[in-house]
């Protein structure tokens, strides 16, 4: 199996247009050593010719030409990519679907929440319906029911419900169901190899602990370094909890947790851009590193044994 991490930042992406704090300023003018990074999607395939899409960001064009292998070009219109799982219905992991409107039907798998959210407070299929159109393919989390995508020969993908937060304009905002957020289990049949995908890992819950323990690698969310970065930056009065994102730091933070799981590797994707640990200087980032978690960058190839 092979998962190719396409853009490794939350929403906003590294530097963000409009940002001037530390990081995105010290991106730009070279003070800070930092990669940037577009917007949070990985692509996954078994045999490296076919690749099953999670989340569709708003820098997809820029991620498929950054990335040959999504366009194998053996027809006049042409795509590696067989199918699209959405983990929620926010902006930064949907939106990108617009941008292959001039293809051909669109499979999109992600649960009955995620396409309330997407059919009505931010109606992309609504819209690709004048164009490619959107095939839904339901997702079950109650209980979590295995699938596999045609054209995806190899892959198993298990949907776990992690609790989080709708977006902003899903209309059960504030009524919060399992499916508004997911975690997938990627499982290779022929190697029996498992990753762990949860870039909007929110809380620890006890139905996540197998996840965790039985996975050969996990790429978990990486959005915030403390609970309060963007308050204390003075940009936003949400807590990273209250939008459905587990810090690192603290006692009952990221890093905390994944000391408790000795078998996989430790990813940190979809990672803000205020977070300290994209400056590769940093104590926090070598924190990470003495903790032995990575932090995922675009390009970032994950492949069967190779463990580094
Ligand atoms: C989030 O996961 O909270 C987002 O990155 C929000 C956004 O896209 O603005
Ligand atoms: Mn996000
Ligand atoms: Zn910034």
């Amino acid at each position: 199996m092979k998962i190719l991490v396409l853009g490794s930042a939350a929403g906003g992406g590294f530097p963000q247009w409009n940002c001037n704090c530390r990081n995105c300023a010290g991106v730009r003018d070279g003070s800070v050593r930092a990669t940037p990074r577009t917007q949070s999607s990985i692509a996954v395939s078994a045999n490296g010719t076919d690749w099953v899409l999670f989340n569709a960001s708003p820098d997809i064009l820029t991620q498929i030409r950054a990335n040959p292998a999504l366009q194998p070009g053996r027809g006049l219109r042409d795509t590696g990519i067989v199918g699209v799982v959405l983990i929620d219905a926010q902006i930064d992991h949907t939106t990108g679907l617009f941008m292959l409107r001039e293809g051909r039907p669109l499979d999109v798998w992600c649960t009955p929440q995620v396409h309330e959210d997407l059919t009505t407070g931010n109606p992309v299929f609504n819209v690709l319906s004048h164009f490619c159109t959107v095939r839904w393919q339901p997702v079950s989390v109650v209980p979590p029911s295995p699938f596999s995508i045609p054209g995806a020969a190899g892959l198993r993908l298990t949907p776990v419900p992690l609790t989080s937060k709708a977006p902003p304009y899903s209309p059960h905002r504030h009524d919060p169901h399992p499916g508004d957020n997911i975690g997938v289990l990627i499982e290779d049949a022929a190697t029996g190899r498992k990753v762990f995908y949860a870039p909007g890992f929110g809380a620890m819950e006890p139905h996540l602990e197998p996840y965790l323990d039985d996975a050969d690698c996990v790429l978990l969310d990486g959005t915030f370094w403390t609970d309060d970065e963007m308050i204390s930056l003075g940009i936003s009065t949400k807590a990273a909890r209250e939008i459905g994102h587990l810090p690192q730091s603290g006692p009952a933070g990221m890093i905390a947790l994944l000391g408790r799981y000795a078998k996989p590797r430790k990813v940190l994707i979809h990672i803000n851009n205020t977070n300290p640990i994209l400056d590769e200087d940093s104590p926090e980032r070598a924190e990470l590193a003495r903790a032995g978690i990575e932090v995922a960058f675009d390009g970032m190839l994950i492949d069967d044994g190779d463990r580094k």
